[in-house]
């Protein structure tokens, strides 16, 4: 088996060798912190086992349910926020053709995503979608109270209630949550809906391994043992034995810590394939609440290329250099698809005809990079060998384990999330949520 790789050919002329080497230990010593958990947020590091720590019979059972789902459900929603809803969403939408949803004779339900806004319309919309639709229901929420989901999560189950009747919302409903607390819990051990936990060392955005991710992925129809074996190949990669430069975590995290040092401090997440838009967002959050505190970290943002060439580019080649990126390289495509001769020419195309689509995509990404560094903005790139279960397994658990290792090199914890709060407390206030009467009064003076 192949396995992602990691090429920094082209921030060469931004770190020197001399400079990496002279950091090699500390970061070994952030990774051991992981593994000995003598960091900071040491009881939130569960994830670091998950694919080998994996019981069979737990994916067995969620193939199960998985299967159940699909005999009784055109459509099954997810509903989650954040981490309860990114991981799952991104495996999916890499592995889903991008018109599936036109797809007629579908082997495998439609998944569709609530709870991650609180847009009218959109939930309307999907009303108005499931009405004449069977329709099934996962609810993913570790704390069981978060506001997005737990309001989608009433609507919904409303509709479901009205079309099969109480007795058929305990087929119909999953619910994924903690073991032992939080509004989703006492649901589910009421009603008697088949639940899954999330493990208390476990937080959100590092959860795409239990069923979180897995869950979905499944009714989808992805091979999760293919995942899951793809990440125990990357957990052995970036094993504490394994040398610092043949650990991709270990390098990665490295590489962009040296250059948020010399003020690189906007890290673009890059891709040719739109079906790795959703992947980045997972990364986004990922980075984004894992560093991004005490005024410190890197922003992680992204761009679908050759797109965002056309609306972004022009600020990456000449705007201001605080940035790097970081490019995922698919090595090889799945489908063949080449260019048609065309007698006339008229767009003087010719020069391209029989040539493959995406070997055109290539040269735009090769281009892409040269002019990038040329312009000043270093190149992170990783290759990956081809779209599948396998190298997204390998994928996510590289990114987790080098955002952990990130994290420490910043010294920050990259498992709490304490500023995500401040909009909550606000937003309760402005509802007249009980118990916040007093915020309620202070935020008043501030409108
Ligand atoms: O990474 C995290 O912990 C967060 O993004 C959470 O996943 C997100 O806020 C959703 O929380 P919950 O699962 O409690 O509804």
């Amino acid at each position: 088996m192949k396995t992602i790789s990691i090429d920094l050919n082209k921030t060469e002329g931004f770190i020197s060798s001399s400079e990496f080497k002279k950091h090699e230990s500390q970061v070994m010593l952030c990774q051991q912190k992981l593994h000995d958990k003598t960091g900071q947020g040491n009881d939130f590091l569960g994830w670091l086992n998950l694919p080998s720590s994996m019981a069979p019979s737990e994916l067995h059972r969620i193939k199960n349910t998985a299967a159940r789902l699909s005999k009784i459900s055109d459509i099954v929603v997810v509903v989650g926020i954040g981490g309860s809803y990114l991981g799952a969403r991104a495996v999916i939408d890499a592995l889903s053709g991008s018109f599936d949803t036109f797809q007629k004779d579908r082997q495998h339900p439609f998944v569709v995503y609530a709870g991650q806004n609180i847009s009218g319309d959109y939930l309307y919309e999907l009303l108005g979608l499931l009405e004449n639709k069977s329709f099934s229901i996962i609810v993913i929420s570790k704390s069981g109270t978060t506001t997005e989901p737990a309001i989608a999560f009433r609507v919904l189950r409303e509709l479901l209630e009205k079309k099969y009747s109480s007795a058929g919302l305990k087929d119909r409903i999953v619910v994924v949550t903690d073991s032992k607390k939080g509004a989703l819990r006492t649901l589910a051990d009421r009603e008697g809906f088949e639940s899954y936990i999330i493990p208390d060392d476990t937080g959100g955005r590092y959860s795409v391994l239990t069923p979180v991710g897995l869950l979905p992925i499944a009714v989808a129809g992805y091979d999760i043992e293919k995942l899951v074996e793809g990440a125990l190949s990357m957990e052995k990669a970036t094993a504490p034995d394994m040398p610092f430069d043949k650990n991709l975590s270990a390098v990665y995290a490295l590489t962009r810590n040296l250059l948020y040092k010399q003020g690189k401090s906007i890290e673009i997440l890059v891709s040719y394939h739109p079906k790795l838009h959703y992947l980045a967002e997972w990364w986004k959050q990922l980075y984004g609440e894992s560093e991004g505190k005490e005024h410190k970290g890197i922003f992680p943002a992204a761009v679908d290329f050759t797109t965002d060439l056309h609306s972004m580019g022009q600020w990456i080649q000449e705007g201001e250099r605080t940035i790097f990126e970081t490019v995922l390289s698919i090595e090889a495509p799945e489908y063949k698809l080449e260019v048609p001769h065309d007698k006339d020419d008229l767009d003087k195309l010719n020069y391209l005809a029989g040539k493959q689509v995406d070997d055109i995509n290539k040269m735009a990404e090769l281009g892409t990079l040269i002019a990038h560094v040329d312009g000043g903005v270093p190149n992170i790139r990783i290759s990956i060998p081809a779209l599948n279960e396998y190298y997204l397994g390998q994928l996510i658990y590289f990114f987790e384990k080098a955002c952990g290792i990130s994290g420490y090199l910043l010294d920050v914890n990259p498992f709490d999330q304490p500023g995500v709060e401040a909009y909550k407390s606000n937003m309760f206030a402005l509802l007249g949520k009980p118990g916040f009467e007093k915020e309620t009064e202070e935020i008043r003076k501030k409108l």
